[in-house]
């Protein structure tokens, strides 16, 4: 947080398949294990590309992070199915050693392609709506804490969750 690059519109993906779409995953995802994250968009290392991936597997530390399969979403658009919000506590590797309490759509449509430019489509919900929507937002610019309504629920988070390795998006 701080980069200029992270509050960029990023740009649309038009050649899939190709051997820098792969590098760029293998980055990407080589990155997001390193770091124990649940996503990580394009721009988080440097590149300003739609690209994102994410994936959780099950846990019985988060009981509340249910799995959400792993998935490479270009160029994805979302839509919110229906109005119902709700908050959660979000982390990102651009913001390192931070929570904050987030709300976001319960329910999310999303469209978009994978590396090789085979549709997805989906409806989902909960955590892994949360996940799509916090990766998506990096997309256009915007980082958690700009969605936070009350910064009181923002810190550190072995202060706020001591002694947990938290998951970061
Ligand atoms: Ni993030």
């Amino acid at each position: 947080m701080g980069d200029p690059l992270l509050l960029e519109r990023s740009r649309e993906v038009t050649r899939f398949g190709t051997a820098e779409l792969d590098a760029l995953l293998t980055d990407m995802l080589d990155t997001m294990e390193a770091l124990n994250g649940a996503g990580l968009a394009a721009p988080q290392i440097g590149v300003l590309l739609r690209v994102v991936i994410f994936g959780v597997k099950r846990n019985p530390r988060y009981p509340d992070a249910e799995e959400v399969p792993y998935t490479v979403l270009i160029n994805p658009e979302l839509r919110p199915l229906g109005e119902d919000m709700e908050e959660g506590w979000e982390g990102c590797l651009s913001v390192p050693g931070m929570r904050g309490l987030v709300p976001r759509y319960r329910r999310v449509s999303y469209r978009g392609s994978d590396q090789y430019g085979s549709p997805i489509e989906r409806d989902v919900t909960r955590f892994h709506a949360r996940v799509v929507q916090h990766e998506c937002d990096h997309l256009d610019g915007i980082l958690y804490p700009m969605r936070m309504p009350d910064l009181r629920n923002f810190g550190f988070t072995e202060v706020l969750f001591p002694g947990e390795a938290p998951i970061e998006e």
